[in-house]
């Protein structure tokens, strides 16, 4: 069963498109990551699909409810974590449980219990108020704050963006066990890694619409299977070593002075990596490494998205 599907979604702001034709289906009890650069419409997804904002066009359902028709149905269904974190500052972790569970109608008895089994979930015993909480302890109260009721399906809007690494695997173990449970997750990511190791699916965003859905995997093969990557000790010497690279290339070789790399996609990884090394040592160029590998999410996103010239992104920061 489709959790969350969207067919054709618009919204615009006066003359500004913020979502272009956006669709989307999300089976049960999977993870779907939106990703997409800054702008491209994720939050404003989010925001219809949660209810908070009516689109301009196209049509919604969540948990098999039209978020415009249907909107009370819709709502107690889900849960969301919003970009910017909710809490109250003031309140420690379990008034701030408590207090979401007494909106969401629960007694005062189950508000009580609920805010303790959550707490206990989500490792956050800690007694002060919320703002002494870190970064990531306040993720944790916020995604606890959102699951009061146990929603089917929970909407998380940027969930690890600050974060730093440990906090953020805290908060991808925490949405592992609600998936195993059953629940179905959308998420919004600018982290290509976040979206690897959490998302089944993957649709990427630009300007309103998927620009490319898939699982992480198939996106990586879309950019045409393995690359080489060659490091040399010597920078002068990178032209020449992108040179051999692009002999063995089956795309365009892409130099990096920093790093002395040169990366390329190659066909053929055996003969890549048996000629490219034998033609390096035939000019005289050490190699550090040089290594076959699938391509990263990033570089998928790079090319998914690259679609703006320099012209156009310098007027649009004047
Ligand atoms: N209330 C608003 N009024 C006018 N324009 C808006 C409004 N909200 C969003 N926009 C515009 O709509 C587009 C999409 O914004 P949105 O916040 O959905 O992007 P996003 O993908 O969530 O970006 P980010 O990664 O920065 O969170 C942007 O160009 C934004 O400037
Ligand atoms: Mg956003």
């Amino acid at each position: 069963m489709t959790a969350v599907l969207a067919r054709g979604l618009r919204k615009t702001y006066g003359t500004k498109t913020a979502l272009d034709g956006l669709d989307l289906d999300v089976g049960e009890g999977t993870v779907c990551g939106l990703l997409g650069p800054n702008g491209a419409g994720k939050t404003t997804a989010v925001r219809i699909l949660t209810t908070l904002l009516r689109p301009s066009g196209g049509r919604a359902e969540v948990a098999g409810h039209d978020v415009v028709r249907r909107p009370r149905e819709v709502r107690r269904n889900i849960g969301l974590v919003g970009q910017h974190t909710a809490v109250d500052e003031l309140l420690t972790g379990r008034q701030n449980l408590e207090l979401f569970g007494r909106l969401h109608h629960l007694g005062a008895a189950a508000a009580r219990a609920r805010a303790g089994e959550l707490l206990e979930r989500f490792g956050l015993r800690h007694d002060g108020p919320a703002k002494d909480y870190s970064g990531g302890m306040r993720r944790r109260l916020d995604l606890a704050a959102s699951l009061i009721l146990a929603p089917p399906v929970l909407f998380l809007d940027e969930p690890t963006t600050g974060l730093d690494p440990r906090s953020r695997t805290e908060i991808w173990r925490a949405v592992r066990e609600l998936v195993a449970g059953g629940t179905t997750v959308l998420l919004t990511t600018q982290y290509l890694e976040e979206a690897d190791r959490l998302a089944d699916r993957v649709a990427v965003v630009d300007a309103g619409r998927v620009v490319a859905e898939g699982t992480p995997d198939e996106l990586k093969s879309r950019l045409g299977g393995d690359r080489l990557d060659v490091v040399i000790r010597d920078p002068e010497r990178l032209a020449e070593a992108a040179g051999i690279a692009a002999r063995a290339a089956g795309g365009p070789v892409e130099s990096d002075p920093d790093a002395r790399r040169v990366s390329a996609p190659v066909a053929d990884r055996v003969k890549a990596l048996t000629e490219v090394p034998a033609a390096l040592a035939a000019a005289g160029i050490e190699a550090e490494d040089i290594t076959v590998r699938r391509p990263t999410l990033d570089e998928v996103f790079l090319t998914l998205t690259a679609t703006e010239t320099p012209a156009h992104a310098g007027e649009e920061r004047a």
